[in-house]
């Protein structure tokens, strides 16, 4: 696989809300903290990842506001995080794993509130877009579950946010988006059956080798 990245390695968790992704987040880093000794490991989030980031991410998840603006600001928050995070590191030679990037954006955005697949694209190419390619990560890890599982899990967690408020039909639509984008680009993504016990879910994670 060719590494537009190089000297580091973009991997990002997705899935919808309640797939748990992130009970498995800081172990994952940790493996790979030990798998590669010789490699600085960042775990980050989106959106966030900067003090601007994390000031969009506490409007966002909780204001309502248009859908344009919504997809604006994540793409902004997202800009600020490449330029301040994600691309020094990659440059650094680090692996950097991120909780949710662009392909979060298709989904909820596109997919789940039906903003055009068209003006997604334009977004990404204004804040990924450099003369080697679209800055995209090596590896995408899509935990995958059907929305009523997830909507059952979500119910045991505390004060839903505004996106965590949807409702099912929502959280389908934001399913199947993931899972075109997973099939339109095999290579990156890794797809986990989100229905699996934890334990077997860690152990098909311990599996993952990184292709630099
Ligand atoms: P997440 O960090 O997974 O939430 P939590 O802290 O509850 O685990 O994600 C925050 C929410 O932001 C999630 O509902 C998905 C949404 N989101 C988008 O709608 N578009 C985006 O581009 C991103 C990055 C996140």
């Amino acid at each position: 696989m060719s590494n537009r990245n190089q000297p580091g390695f973009f991997i990002s968790f997705e899935g919808i809300d309640g797939a748990g992704k992130s009970t498995h987040l800081e172990a994952f880093a940790q493996h790979l903290r030990s798998r590669y000794p010789g490699k600085d490991v960042l775990l980050t989030r989106e959106p966030g990842g900067t003090p601007l980031g994390e000031e969009l991410r506490r409007v966002l998840l909780n204001q309502a506001m248009h859908i344009e603006t919504e997809a604006l600001l994540m793409f902004a928050a997202r800009r600020e995080h490449l330029a301040q995070v994600i691309e020094p590191a990659l440059l650094a030679g680090k692996i950097v794993i991120s909780d949710r990037f662009t392909d979060a954006s298709f989904a909820y955005q596109g997919g789940g509130r039906g903003l055009s697949l068209d003006k997604l694209n334009t977004l990404e190419e204004l804040v990924q877009g450099r003369a080697e390619g679209l800055i995209q990560p090596n590896l995408t890890l899509l935990f995958d579950l059907p929305g009523s599982v997830a909507e059952e899990r979500r119910s045991k967690a505390r004060s839903p946010d505004k996106f965590e408020q949807l409702d099912l039909s929502f959280f389908e639509k934001v399913r199947a988006e993931y899972l075109r984008r997973a099939k339109e680009d095999p290579e990156r993504f890794v797809i986990i059956d989100a229905l699996q016990t934890p334990e077997l879910i860690w152990k098909r994670l311990q599996e993952i080798r990184l292709q630099y």
